[in-house]
């Protein structure tokens, strides 16, 4: 029977042992880095620096609210602000695959800037069990899933230490309430964030498009969720790489699609889309055009089941 107040106690002391300077932790919000972070914070103190990255490819108003669930947990956060980074990283790819890589690239480039400024040795992961063993293991093959990076380079010069390597997510969230975590129950949301659901070249302006489209369909579903609609596995909008014809006001205007994706799963290995009411995807669609309406003439329903189509567009 796993003991989380013993987990910790023993955790702590083998990091307290193994560290021997500063270490870094790369935060996403999540579940894992968040326990992994108060861990090491339990060992070393405020020389753990809890690194946040805003990539520019978030959600509405999660670099706040992941800002202020860490500032919660008392940890020592440098906030990087990498908007402009990435996407000037990202100017002219439109390969999802390389999306993927140069997001993941330029991950690990700041967190060796600020490891590099802070003078730390150390890089905290947040991997739990499932994530090495369906890997296939290979420690310095790999980084974290969710900053999807193929592998580190050869010059990558940090300690990886990953406390949470012995222990599955129903553990993690054992701990994750003895800290006083809220382990709140987010759907999952991929590494390379809103670069993958601009299908094409990504602008700051699709950027704002998308992520508009996307916050609103939050909102609808979540009221209907409220009101009884069971909730889908995991939802979100995604902007397409095509124009077509609208009428805004009086006007004809050319404007980008908004293409809903719902669907029910149980791991994300296959998928079924949601049967959402359409009195649902009505006013998701009338919200995003009305508050789009010059960029955004049109909306449109996948109904495809994974397989054949993937869950993400690209
Ligand atoms: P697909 O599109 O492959 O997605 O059917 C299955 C699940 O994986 C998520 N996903 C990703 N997660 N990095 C991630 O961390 C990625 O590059 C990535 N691509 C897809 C997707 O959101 C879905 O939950």
């Amino acid at each position: 029977m796993f003991d989380p107040e013993k987990f910790v106690r023993e955790e702590v002391e083998k990091l307290r042992e193994r560290l021997k300077g500063k270490a870094i932790i790369a935060c996403s919000g999540g579940v894992d880095s968040s326990v992994a972070a108060v861990l090491a914070k339990k060992a070393i103190g405020k020389d753990l620096i809890a690194v946040f990255v805003d990539t520019g490819l978030l959600r509405k108003g999660e670099p706040e609210r992941v800002k202020k669930s860490l500032e919660k947990l008392g940890l020592n956060l440098k906030f990087v602000d990498a908007k402009d980074e990435f996407l000037s990283a990202l100017k002219g790819v439109t390969d999802p695959e390389e999306k993927r890589k140069v997001i993941g690239e330029k991950f690990i480039r700041i967190f060796e800037r600020v490891a590099k400024q802070e003078g730390a040795k150390y890089l905290i992961q947040g991997t739990i069990a499932p994530d090495w063993i369906e890997s296939g293991g290979g420690l310095r093959d790999r980084i974290k899933s969710h900053h999807n990076v193929g592998g580190l380079p050869e010059d990558f010069d940090l300690e990886i230490v990953e406390p949470l390597r012995d222990i599955y997510k129903d553990e993690v969230r054992k701990v994750a309430k003895l800290f006083g975590i809220e382990a709140e129950e987010r759907q999952p949301f991929p590494g390379p964030g809103l670069a993958v659901r601009i299908i094409g070249e990504i602008t700051k302006e699709k950027l704002d498009v998308v992520r508009e489209a996307n916050a609103i369909m939050e909102e609808e579903i979540e009221k209907a969720c409220e009101k009884g609609m069971e909730r889908p596995w995991q939802y979100f909008a995604v902007l397409l790489p095509v124009k077509t014809v609208g009428v805004h006001g009086d006007v004809r205007n050319y404007g980008y699609v908004i293409a809903l994706r719902a669907v029910d799963s149980i791991d994300g290995m296959s998928a079924s889309y949601s049967k959402i009411p359409h009195t649902v995807l009505d006013r998701i669609s009338i919200r995003i055009t009305n508050t789009l309406g010059e960029k955004v003439n049109r909306v449109v329903y996948d109904v495809t089941n994974k397989p054949p189509g993937t869950i993400e567009f690209e």
